[in-house]
């Protein structure tokens, strides 16, 4: 079985802790896209783990780790990432392979990010400032691209590297005032990133198919969410990928055809980093009481996520976009203690109910929310591992969410670790 999980939110529902799971009986995990924007927690015994490039499936020792060709790959961070496994026992040798079509996130695409999310002062989207948007804007625009293979050739990569600096540095000192760049001190990083990390690169498109005619089974790990996705999200509150289950295929070289299963991660409410609309939001008592409770601070930035009920407006939407075929609903033990829960069923838009999700950031503003309002619960339920002995008022919300998003629930977290889960069907 070959199985994708993709976020149906804005990011960080849970999707490390989901795939670190799947990844249990899964030959091979593969990361598509996006880059060290990503912050993906994965909670073994007492050991937490924040995974940015490298899939969730890493820190099971025996998975196959793929870093496709959508992935553009910052390889100082990727560096620490191993060596970090490495302090907690976790080899990558021989079980790491990274795409020679990645794209390369070097200094001056974080500090583009930087500069230009500066220069916008309050319109700025509230970006993590890895230097994403930068590095596939230069992927599109082809000309000023360095991808994982070019560091295998370094003499052609000094000689693009001064071509690239020096258009940088003009552009930065024209638009922003900013100090130039060295060519040279990029280029020496370049080189060691090569003795590092050329004994990876290869070409992971061959790689898959071939696991794939073994019939291994592989487990496609989404990073952001899918009202993040470049095209199908809040644009421009959005990256700069395909982060919906639309931009697998393309991000790995294997069609979608090839899943078996598309997995949707939800949380059983709705965060949010950085700017954009947010229908559901909840700028309140209830908003910090999730916040605190769930532990609601960016795994990259540390910034507190922005909290609000669920919107099954939203989540019908990524839903249908992704052709999702089963729900994991996570954090359900960061509503307990509620009295009473919200969750959105439709938006009143210009006094009309609407339930297909508008993705336009205009029409989205104009969304209010229509409410269905459940009663909570009191117990903890951090311990419960049976669906039937959560409180019905539990399982009532659990079942409301069903209806309304069509898909069943086969996975409920009950608390960040591996065993603090409830698996139904
Ligand atoms: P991702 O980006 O989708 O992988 O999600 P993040 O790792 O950024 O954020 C999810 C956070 O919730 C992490 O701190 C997880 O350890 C934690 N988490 C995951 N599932 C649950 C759950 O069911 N309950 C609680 N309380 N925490 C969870
Ligand atoms: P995971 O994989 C939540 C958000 C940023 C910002 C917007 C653009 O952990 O779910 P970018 O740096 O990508 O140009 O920022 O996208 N964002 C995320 N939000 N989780 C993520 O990843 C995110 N990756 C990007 O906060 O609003
Ligand atoms: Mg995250």
């Amino acid at each position: 079985m070959n199985h994708c999980v993709v976020g149906l939110q804005w990011g960080d529902e849970g999707k490390g802790k989901v795939v670190d799971i799947l990844a249990e009986h899964s030959d091979v995990v593969v990361r598509y896209g996006g880059g060290a924007n990503a912050g993906h927690t994965v909670v073994v015994g007492d050991t937490r783990f924040a995974l940015h490039l490298l899939p969730s499936g890493s820190v099971r020792p025996k998975a196959i780790c793929v870093i496709a060709n959508g992935v553009v790959v910052d390889p100082e961070v990727l560096g620490t990432e191993i060596d970090t496994l490495a302090q907690k026992g976790i080899s990558l040798d021989g079980r790491l392979f990274i795409s020679e079509n990645a794209h390369v996130v070097l200094d001056y695409h974080k500090r583009e990010d930087q500069l230009s999310e500066e220069s916008l002062g309050k319109n700025k989207l509230g970006t993590t400032v890895r230097g994403i948007g930068p590095c596939y804007a230069d992927k599109v625009g082809r000309s000023h691209a360095l991808r994982m293979g070019d560091l295998g050739n370094l003499e052609e990569l000094k000689t693009k590297l001064q071509t690239i600096v020096e258009y940088k540095n003009k552009l930065f000192a024209a638009l922003y005032n900013a100090e130039p760049m060295s060519a040279d001190a990029i280029f020496e990083k370049c080189e060691s990133y090569a003795g590092r990390f050329l004994p990876y690169v290869t070409d992971t498109t061959e790689f898959l198919h071939k696991s794939i005619a073994e019939g291994k089974s592989i487990l496609f790990e989404g990073a952001q969410g899918s009202l993040l996705d470049l095209d199908h999200g809040t644009f421009p509150f959005v990256t700069s990928s395909n982060s919906s289950a639309l931009g697998m295929p393309a991000g790995c070289g294997v069609p979608a055809k090839w899943v078996d299963k598309f997995i949707g991660v939800v949380k059983a409410y709705t965060t949010r980093v950085g700017a954009g609309p947010f229908p559901v939001e909840q700028d309140n008592d209830i908003g910090r009481y999730i916040r605190d409770k769930g532990n609601e601070y960016g795994t990259t930035t540390g910034r507190p996520r922005r909290c609000g009920w669920f919107d099954a407006v939203a989540v019908s939407y990524s839903v249908t976009i992704g052709a999702i075929d089963s729900v994991a609903l996570l954090h359900l033990d960061t509503l307990s203690g509620l009295k009473e829960l919200k969750i959105c069923r439709a938006y009143n838009i210009n006094g009309q109910e609407k339930t297909f999700f508008p993705a336009n950031t205009a029409r989205l503003a104009q969304a209010s929310p229509v409410y269905q309002t459940l009663p909570g619960w009191d117990q903890d339920i951090s311990e419960v591992r049976d669906f039937q002995d959560l409180p019905v008022n539990a399982r009532d919300y659990v079942c409301r969410i069903e209806e309304l998003i069509d898909r069943p629930v086969t996975i409920i977290g009950v608390g960040p670790k591996r065993a603090q889960t409830i698996f139904r069907h």
